[in-house]
């Protein structure tokens, strides 16, 4: 017979998102109405490891709904990777008597829960959260829309200043291996040209599309570059490599970095997250573990969470093809 949950330990873990704290406030208030104890612990995996943790009920989580950040900080744990690391982290979840883990972050995260799962038999529920999106068994990652919208704010002003000065913006933003945010911000920015990871547009195309958009009287153009793209050239080297094929153009780069992380939840990643921390919390009281929370066809819904983080979340390429038509 499963042992009950009566104390879940919770923690953020990974590259910070907006709207983890919204999270965090749902995980530790549906543990409250439950009437279970939660804990949480700092750093993510690192604070199990140093048994580093403070005792969360639904008081100590007033006020943060809207705060970007985590109230549990976050860290990508290496010593969690080995073996002693987690005999460590075991130890620990056992002198403070946690019965169930709660894991907010993204795929390294959830990796790590799966891993550290199957040695020690813990259960755990994962919460998808990271600014990239690239998590399958959910349509949305709490913090990419706060995302969206402050790469979209920061690629308006920044079309300000191109057009004043008819000049080619490349704009890199976050996406080490996925171009959700490239994509979605560069559509709802109106970019000329968007460079992801998942497809290689190739240089020749970018190149022809810029000469395109001169013929066809654009004086200013924006680029956006995902960290990780294809193309296999930086942003600066880009804004070189056409500035010497095309010298016609006055090319400026812009790295967006980790403001995109920052900042107050939008109203859909704190609804997001409520939901979700909630689900999360019933499910591990329920008996499940290995699982993750999600948003499909805006039904939260449970899903494998080894499966999950052995599929790829696909980009929407019918994108690609409206940036396309749009662009002309
Ligand atoms: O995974 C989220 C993310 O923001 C990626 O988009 C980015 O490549 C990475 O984290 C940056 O990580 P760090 O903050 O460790 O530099």
């Amino acid at each position: 017979m499963k042992k009950p949950i009566k104390k879940v330990g919770l923690i953020t873990s990974g590259g910070d998102a907006p709207g983890m704290n919204a999270a965090i406030r749902a995980v530790v208030r549906a543990c409250s109405y439950y009437k279970v104890k939660c804990v949480g612990f700092y750093r993510g995996y690192q604070g199990i490891i140093e048994g580093d943790y403070t005792d969360l009920d639904a008081r100590s989580v007033k006020n943060i709904i809207s705060k970007g950040g985590t109230i549990l900080k976050s860290a990508r744990s290496t010593e969690f990777r080995t073996k002693e690391g987690r005999k460590k982290a075991q130890e620990s979840l056992k002198a403070a008597e946690i019965d169930g883990l709660i894991l907010i972050g993204g795929d390294g995260t959830f990796t790590g829960g799966v891993v550290f799962g199957k040695e020690y038999n813990i259960p755990f529920i994962g919460i998808p959260g990271t600014i990239d999106n690239d998590i399958a068994g959910t349509s949305f990652t709490i913090g990419y829309d706060t995302a969206l919208n402050t790469v979209v704010d920061a690629i308006d002003k920044i079309r300000d200043t191109a057009s004043s000065h008819n000049r080619l913006f490349f704009i890199e933003v976050m996406g080490r291996d996925a171009g959700f945010i490239a994509l979605n911000a560069g559509v709802g920015a109106g970019a000329e040209e968007i460079l992801i990871p998942e497809e290689d547009l190739g240089l020749d195309r970018l190149l022809e599309s810029l000469k395109k958009s001169k013929r066809s009287g654009k004086t200013s153009s924006i680029v956006v570059v995902s960290e990780g793209d294809k193309i296999g050239k930086n942003v600066f080297e880009l804004a070189e490599y056409v500035s010497d094929n095309l010298p016609d153009y006055e090319a400026r780069v812009s790295v967006l970095g980790h403001m995109q992380r920052g900042g107050s939840p939008s109203c859909f990643d704190r609804v997001l997250a409520s939901r979700l921390g909630v689900k999360a919390v019933e499910e591990l009281l329920d008996g499940k573990s290995n699982q993750m929370v999600g948003l499909v066809n805006n039904k939260v819904v449970t899903s494998d969470i080894e499966k999950a983080i052995k599929t790829s979340h696909d980009i929407n390429r019918e994108l690609l093809r409206i940036s396309d038509i749009l662009s002309v």
